[in-house]
């Protein structure tokens, strides 16, 4: 039935790397019309990844975004679609897997909609491209001709599946220390580059992907720029897939914590991380964690111990300047959210603490380093192990400490350095959901591919 229209349609996707000169590296989309290539699908995948490390993401940052976001969506098509195949005995869940793989389908049609729009800016791929792009867009077309043949059926479908749906359970969460996937050993990237869609307007926010996201937004992602004084943030952002946000097209919109900015519980400070539907963050001109529901839109207060630095007293910084109201830093990992800050009694030194989703939340257990905050860029938590950078020079970032809150032992000659795209990281955040870090960099979001072995 459907499945049937929508393999064909993948079959259309095939990118080829054209011989290219050093730096530069030029994707064409041609079109063939086979059976369903899953084997193909992954060269193409390969093909697509090999393209986006030639390329020089300055020269041609929108094409590689493009590029990327195709990259991202057809593994994602291809995994969806075998989840259906083997659903095939739920009505429920097959029903389900036919919304997701429909909304995929929207969102890679606005893709090849921007990336001719883009190519042509470009005039870099040839005009045969064009017309294979516009046969794309027929079938797309025919595609969405068949969907509504079959929208009375889906609805049946989605009727009974409210009535029936219950959430998915979580996966169990493993002891902090304990590390599911291995060793940190380096990072690769970047991998995603992006401007998204305020390109330049705003230089601090903070990005991500809820590591535990409520059902059916398990690939939204969320931004929060500081649109006010460049310190204060009073919403954020959410977008419904990866390449959505590339594209700059928010499905679901803002979520208004205050329509004031600043007040009371407004967002101060980049440094902030969505969790379970909730963002945490440093409240207006207090010691203290908030956490706002994005479901109920309320938030609620944790405060931190009596000397805690704030109001940008207790900074991360580069070595020329610091951070503003980076005091402090909220993280994620595979074991929940953690808080990065420094207090008078530590002298400076970095403090961790880990944050319990309770309600209220609480402090848990906290840990003293002996690292001073100053000396640091930024942190981010990976498998209970708290990780610090420093600023190298403008194109390198070194994470250089690590301190493991299982065994409490610290190292200061870690020696892993991230590629950067702009001078300065204002956020830095690991994501358990797929391993890579999210920066924030003088208003671009770049990502990075964690490995660990
Ligand atoms: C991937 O690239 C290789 C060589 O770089 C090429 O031979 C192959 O046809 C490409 N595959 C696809 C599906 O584009
Ligand atoms: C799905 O299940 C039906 C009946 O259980 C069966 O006839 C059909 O072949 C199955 N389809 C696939 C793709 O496995
Ligand atoms: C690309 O854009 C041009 C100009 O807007 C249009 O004429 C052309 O049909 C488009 N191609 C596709 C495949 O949409
Ligand atoms: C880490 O990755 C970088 C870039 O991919 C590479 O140059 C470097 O050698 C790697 N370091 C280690 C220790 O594997
Ligand atoms: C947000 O509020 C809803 C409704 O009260 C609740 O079910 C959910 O657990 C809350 N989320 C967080 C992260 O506290
Ligand atoms: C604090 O952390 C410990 C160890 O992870 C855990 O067993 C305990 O339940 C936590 N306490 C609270 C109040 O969540």
């Amino acid at each position: 039935m459907k499945l049937c229209v929508i393999i064909p349609l993948c079959a259309l996707f095939t990118l080829t790397q054209q011989g290219p000169p050093q730096d530069q590296c030029v994707c064409d989309l041609t079109n063939s019309e086979k059976a369903f290539p899953h084997a193909k699908l992954s060269t193409v995948e390969d093909n697509a990844s090999k393209c986006n490390i030639n390329i020089n993401p300055k020269k041609t940052l929108e094409l590689e975004s493009l590029m990327l976001g195709l990259e991202r969506r057809l593994p994602q098509l291809q995994e969806d679609v075998s989840v259906l195949e083997r659903e095939n005995d739920s009505e429920l869940y097959g029903a389900l897997s036919l919304l997701v793989i429909e909304n995929e389908l929207t969102e890679i049609k606005k893709l090849i909609k921007k990336l001719n729009m883009t190519t042509q800016g470009h005039h870099r791929l040839t005009t045969d491209t064009n017309d294979q792009l516009k046969d794309l867009i027929t079938e797309m077309a025919k595609l969405e001709k068949y969907d509504t043949l079959q929208v009375v059926k889906r609805k049946q479908a989605h009727e009974r599946l409210k009535k029936g749906l219950r959430p998915t359970s979580q996966p169990t969460q493993p002891p902090h220390g304990i590390c599911p996937h291995g060793r940190f050993l380096n990072i690769t990237g970047p991998r995603i580059y992006t401007a998204g869609e305020y390109p330049g307007s705003y230089m601090y926010g903070a990005w991500g992907r809820d590591p535990k996201p409520e059902v059916g937004k398990e690939n939204w992602y969320w931004l929060v720029m500081l649109t006010s004084s460049n310190i204060y943030a009073n919403y954020v952002r959410l977008y419904s897939s990866l390449s959505s946000l590339i594209v700059g097209v928010s499905g679901p919109g803002n979520i208004e914590i205050h329509s004031s900015n600043p007040t009371t519980n407004t967002v101060q400070g980049p440094n902030v991380v969505l969790y379970g539907g909730a963002l945490y963050y440093n409240c207006y001109k207090k010691y203290a964690v908030c956490r706002f529901n994005l479901t109920t839109k309320t938030a609620t207060t944790m405060q931190l111990p009596e000397g805690t630095r704030f109001n940008s007293k207790g900074n991360f910084c580069n070595l020329d300047a610091c951070y503003s109201y980076t005091d402090l830093d909220l993280a994620t990992d595979e074991s929940g959210v953690w808080v990065i800050y420094t207090t008078s009694q530590d002298f400076g030194n970095l403090v961790l603490s880990k944050v319990e989703e309770g309600e209220p939340p609480t402090l848990n257990q906290t840990w003293h380093t002996s690292v001073f905050k100053q000396g640091v860029s930024n942190t981010f938590m990976a498998c209970g192990v708290l990780y610090a950078t420093r600023y190298v020079s403008k194109e390198v970032e070194e994470i250089f400490y690590s301190f493991d809150t299982s065994t409490e032992v610290e190292k200061f000659n870690i020696g892993i350095f991230i590629k950067k795209m702009s001078p300065n990281i204002y956020s830095l955040n690991y994501s358990p959901v797929d391993q890579m870090l999210h920066a924030y960099c003088d208003s671009f979001m770049v990502s990075y591919k964690v490995v660990f072995g």
